[in-house]
């Protein structure tokens, strides 16, 4: 049998560069190895954290399975569903919650960045105690619980094998830490999840190279679906370092880098050939260069996405389709759990 494969992606909201290169783009060249047995979803339960609108939230649903399907994720070749169709998830979680220790969650760096998220960065580096416990207090329980259905989803379909961006390895390590803390009180059941970073697996947004491209800032993103006006735009725009050079140096130059390991993973060159190339040219030749190249990296994927857009009815047939393996799989899994817990 193929080892198990699996990755999420919350619909909640359009799809930049960083969650491409550093995971999709991942999802698609795996799948395509054949060595795997892979499931992809859509994480609209972890979405819910978020409170978004239920318009909203529909409408993002829809708008993520025409991205994985544009990027190459192939309904004959891997499992692709809806992470809420899966009711047996809810029984792993909770049983897997009664294994947790609550500090394990307080502790995870991206429920405090999510919690904190409304103040200024300057009020959040001297936020005292009493403060912190009072917006945790008030935060919604979804967002502290969110590792442990994250592992649930990963754990139910006995994966061995998570791709992912590198902001989402301390959930995998608290993954790791159920699995052994399971298997030690009721024998070997599941196997620890191994994390697959690309080589970009923290893409730095365009308008802050110290801050990671994220969907909840928006202005530091490139979606997905930009037009080449907007893509010019907003590459004429993005930060630059000071100094002229186009060299590789992320300490120093961590803008410039940044643009550089896009040009790299979309160009399909290596960094000593980009500067190379750039080695008498300015920012602004780089950067017209870069262009060019995303708009052109980019197009077989908005061309395909487009005509997806006409297909809403194949892509619900896709996901039901995938729901229904995937809930058997996780079905057996949680009768051999139940069992080896002691619900009789
Ligand atoms: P999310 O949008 O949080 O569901 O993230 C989807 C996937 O994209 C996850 O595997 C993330 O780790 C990855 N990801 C998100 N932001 C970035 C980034 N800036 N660079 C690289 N990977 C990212
Ligand atoms: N938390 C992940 C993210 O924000 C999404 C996710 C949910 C996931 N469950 C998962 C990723 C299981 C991998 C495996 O990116």
């Amino acid at each position: 049998m193929k080892p198990i494969l699996i990755s999420g992606i919350q619909p909640s909201g359009k799809l930049h560069i960083g969650n491409y290169l550093g995971a999709l783009k991942n999802f698609v060249d795996l799948q395509n190895t054949g060595r795997y047995q892979c499931y992809f979803f859509i994480a609209d339960l972890h979405a819910l954290t978020e409170n978004p609108e239920a318009k909203d939230l529909s409408v993002n649903i829809i708008n993520l399975a025409m991205d994985f399907l544009a990027a190459g994720l192939d309904p004959k070749k891997s499992i692709i569903f809806q992470q809420s169709k899966i009711q047996s998830l809810q029984e792993l979680k909770w049983i897997l919650s009664t294994l947790t220790p609550v500090s394990e969650l307080m502790r995870m760096t991206a429920f405090k960045e999510k919690v904190l998220q409304p103040l200024k960065l300057s009020d959040r580096k001297k936020i005292t105690k009493e403060k912190l416990d009072e917006i945790i207090g008030k935060s919604n329980f979804g967002l502290a619980e969110y590792p442990v259905l994250m592992a649930a989803d990963i754990l139910i379909y006995k994966t061995e094998f998570v791709p992912v961006g590198e902001d989402q390895l301390q959930h995998l390590e608290f993954a790791r830490m159920l699995v052994r803390k399971f298997n030690g009180k009721f024998g070997e059941t599941f196997i620890e999840p191994k994390p697959l970073l690309t080589e970009v697996p923290r893409l730095m947004s365009l308008d802050n190279p110290n801050k990671k491209m994220s969907k909840s800032l928006p202005a530091g993103c490139l979606f997905l679906d930009d037009s080449p006006e907007i893509i010019r735009g907003k590459i004429k725009k993005a930060v630059t370092d000071s100094g002229r050079e186009i060299k590789y140096d992320s300490k120093n130059k961590p803008a410039i880098s940044n643009l550089m390991k896009i040009y790299q993973a979309m160009a399909g060159q290596s960094i000593k050939s980009i500067e190379k190339k750039y080695k008498d040219k300015s920012y602004g030749d780089f950067k017209k260069d870069l262009t060019e190249v995303i708009v052109a990296y980019l197009s077989p994927f908005q061309k395909t996405k487009k005509r997806l857009k006409a297909q809403p009815q194949k892509i619900m047939k896709i996901l039901e389709t995938g729901a229904a393996k995937a809930r058997i799989v996780a079905q057996v899994t949680m009768e051999e759990v139940k069992k080896k817990i002691g619900l009789i």
